[in-house]
């Protein structure tokens, strides 16, 4: 039986393993800083401690998950130095500090996104993981798919061309089930690889994280009307500027938090058909909902 850690004590082992993956030099110096200013200002780790406790929570060793925790993260730093570029969100703090492209200039902070999205898949298939190569190549797949046309890149694209639209239920459904949602679930699901085979049990859980990823979505359109900056460490208000579609503008705030509580339930009702406690899992999903930053 492994023991199973909490969230609390996977947070700084996970800070831990990034900064030893992220003690490499490039042929550029200011290459190097840049993606190392970028994994290393903060940020939540929601999809590494995902796939952390996703594979611990179905009886696996926590450690087999690491390179998919550090790879996810590498990818979501990368998109959020593409997100905030000027020809993007345009965006100048993120993080708690000025965005990647004030600090380095924009062809920096596009490359370092770059050099970051490559570096998880240099990650994953470093014959040095844990993984037998069966499960590392399900794990890229899953992971490939989930950043690219068919889901996160997709998604910032009809993000982006829906700008000054007012875009219906279902459009907006899709761009936040894409932008945001694929990378969350990947990060559920390939936790789920690590440890079992059972399609059952990968199923309930890509459900889980599905739900759990238009959430977090949800989420992030109300905060960016209800926080400040300096609580979200990133321009609040930023929605309104571009003139995005969101959940509060298009359903009113009312509206948008309560089905941020029924897209919560789902994923919580698919956690509750797999019989196990997955109290991490169920901690996260909460946080999601509770979360001011
Ligand atoms: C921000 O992601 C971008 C979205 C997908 C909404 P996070 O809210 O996870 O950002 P960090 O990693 O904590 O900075
Ligand atoms: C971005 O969504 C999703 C990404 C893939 C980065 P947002 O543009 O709403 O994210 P924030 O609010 O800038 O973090
Ligand atoms: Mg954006
Ligand atoms: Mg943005
Ligand atoms: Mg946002």
């Amino acid at each position: 039986m492994t023991t199973i850690l909490t969230i609390a004590e996977l947070y700084p082992d996970f800070e831990h393993h990034l900064i030893q993956a992220c003690n490499f030099s490039t042929s550029s110096s200011t290459l190097t800083q840049s993606m190392q200013y970028s994994l290393q200002a903060g940020g939540k780790r929601i999809r590494p401690l995902l796939a952390l406790t996703t594979c611990q929570e179905l009886g696996c060793n926590v450690e087999k998950a690491y390179p998919i925790a550090l790879a996810l993260e590498c990818i979501h730093t990368y998109s959020l130095i593409h997100d905030d570029l000027p020809c993007m969100d345009d965006d100048d703090l993120r993080r708690g500090k000025p965005s990647n492209h004030i600090i380095y200039g924009q062809a920096h902070a596009t490359l370092s996104g770059d050099a970051l999205n490559t570096l998880a898949f240099d990650i994953l298939s470093d014959p040095n993981t844990n993984l037998d190569s069966n499960t590392c190549l399900q794990v890229i797949a899953e992971i490939a798919k989930a950043a690219g046309y068919k889901g996160m890149v997709g998604g910032q694209a009809l993000d982006l061309e829906n700008e000054n639209k007012s875009v219906s239920l279902s459009t907006l459904e899709s761009i936040h089930r894409h932008k945001t949602g694929k990378l969350i679930e990947a990060s559920v699901v390939s936790g789920a690889l690590v440890a079992t085979t059972n399609a059952n049990t990968i199923s309930t859980l890509r459900t889980f994280g599905q739900a759990i990823g238009l959430a977090f979505q949800i989420a992030d359109d109300i905060l960016d009307v209800t926080q400040n900056s300096q609580t979200l460490g990133k321009n609040a208000g930023s929605d309104l500027r571009k003139n995005k579609s969101t959940y509060p503008s298009l359903l009113g705030m009312k509206e948008a938090q309560k089905l941020l509580l029924t897209t919560h339930k789902k994923a919580i009702d698919a956690l509750d058909r797999l019989g196990l406690p997955f109290t991490n899992l169920r901690n996260i999903a909460d946080y999601i909902v509770a979360r001011t930053s």
